[in-house]
């Protein structure tokens, strides 16, 4: 696989405006991020509700408005370019939202949904309905779903039509927020195995959202965690699920669902402790490591200093003073 970057994020930083009580303030939903998304990689991005998931994906589309840094995309910057600009570029870098219930027009037909993209993307008009269908029947729908309404099909069906319509552009760039987590148990390896297989014939590049990290070690090249706005971890898929070098990771791993007693029994005391501890607050990030009132491996260093992402000893990178060292992480209960 080609190491090239389809897009590069140098400081990219995402702040929200909040209101407290009367005074305005603002959080910093994305702290200043450095990441490479390679040309034709799966990248995985996972971590808990609220750590910033969402906000990233977006924010490396241009769709949330970052705050600052750069995003780099064959050699221009996709922050400097002004509305004109990003209108001829967003064809080629689509999204798949998280609720397919919220994400198609309840009063547009499936035929209006795809033609709009594919006029969009200058197709002419006699060749509209042939492409709508062949772009249905690689999701796995019949082209009788063309005059149907999106309250006609179940959730696992929209989520199928919502990633023909991402491919309708023949993007070069998807990503999926979450494309599974509102969708019935039972679909939901259908519905990852369909964006998996049509990434691979299609050449495509994929940024898969995720709050399981279980799953994602499957199917990603690469898996970058995040906490509290950051990436804390970024390593090769099964470097990340097997020695993870953050605690963080490895917590997030313990609290995996596993088949056997045992490991369901460390289970349940990861989820116990997950549920318990109180995030920081937003508004007044901690000094130091945001992750230390939570980690059994920190130092009095990690009360003062904030960690940056940099080599770890295991070959990935890691925002820890005091990574894992595989035989740590291979005893795993430790952690748990
Ligand atoms: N539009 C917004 N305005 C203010 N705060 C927001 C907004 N969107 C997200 N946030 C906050 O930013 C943080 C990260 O949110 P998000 O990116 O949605 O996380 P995730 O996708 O990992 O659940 C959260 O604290 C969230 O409350
Ligand atoms: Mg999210």
């Amino acid at each position: 696989m080609s190491a090239a970057p389809i897009l590069s994020l140098r400081g990219l930083t995402v702040r929200y405006p909040v209101r407290q009580g009367l005074a305005r303030r603002e959080i910093t939903a994305l702290h200043p991020t450095d990441l490479d998304v390679r040309l034709g990689e799966t990248l995985a991005i996972v971590g808990e509700s609220g750590s910033g998931k969402t906000t990233l994906g977006r924010a490396m589309l241009r769709l949330a408005q970052p705050s600052g840094g750069q995003i780099l995309h064959e050699g221009a910057d996709l922050m400097a370019l002004g509305a004109g600009g990003l209108r001829s570029l967003r064809p080629r870098f689509q999204m798949v939202f998280q609720d397919p219930y919220s994400s198609l027009n309840p009063s547009h037909r499936i035929r209006t949904v795809l033609f709009d993209v594919l006029a969009h993307a200058g197709l002419p008009k006699a060749e509209r309905e042939a492409r709508a269908i062949s772009l249905l029947a690689d999701v796995g729908l019949e082209r009788d779903a063309l005059d149907r309404l999106p309250s006609a099909f179940s959730g696992g069906q929209r989520q199928r039509i919502a990633i023909a319509r991402a491919l309708a552009s023949d993007p070069d760039l998807i990503v999926a927020d979450e494309p599974i987590s509102a969708l019935d148990v039972s679909i939901q390896a259908q519905v990852v195995n369909l964006l998996v297989d049509l990434k691979r014939k299609r050449g495509l590049t994929l940024v898969f959202i995720s709050h399981d990290l279980g799953m994602v070690a499957s199917i990603a090249d690469r898996i970058a965690v995040m906490y509290f706005g950051e990436i804390v971890e970024l390593a090769e898929a099964r470097k990340l699920a097997t020695s993870p070098a953050h605690p963080y990771s490895a917590m997030l791993l313990a609290s995996q669902p596993k088949p056997d007693v045992a490991s369901a029994r460390a289970t349940i005391r990861a989820a116990a402790r997950l549920g318990t501890v109180d995030l920081p607050s937003q508004l007044d990030p901690p000094a130091g490591c945001p992750f230390q009132s939570r980690c059994a491996h920190a130092l009095p260093r990690c009360g003062q200093e904030a960690p940056k992402l940099a080599a770890d000893p295991c070959g990935g990178m890691a925002a820890c003073f005091n990574p894992l060292t595989a035989s740590e992480t291979s005893e795993g209960a430790r952690i748990a």
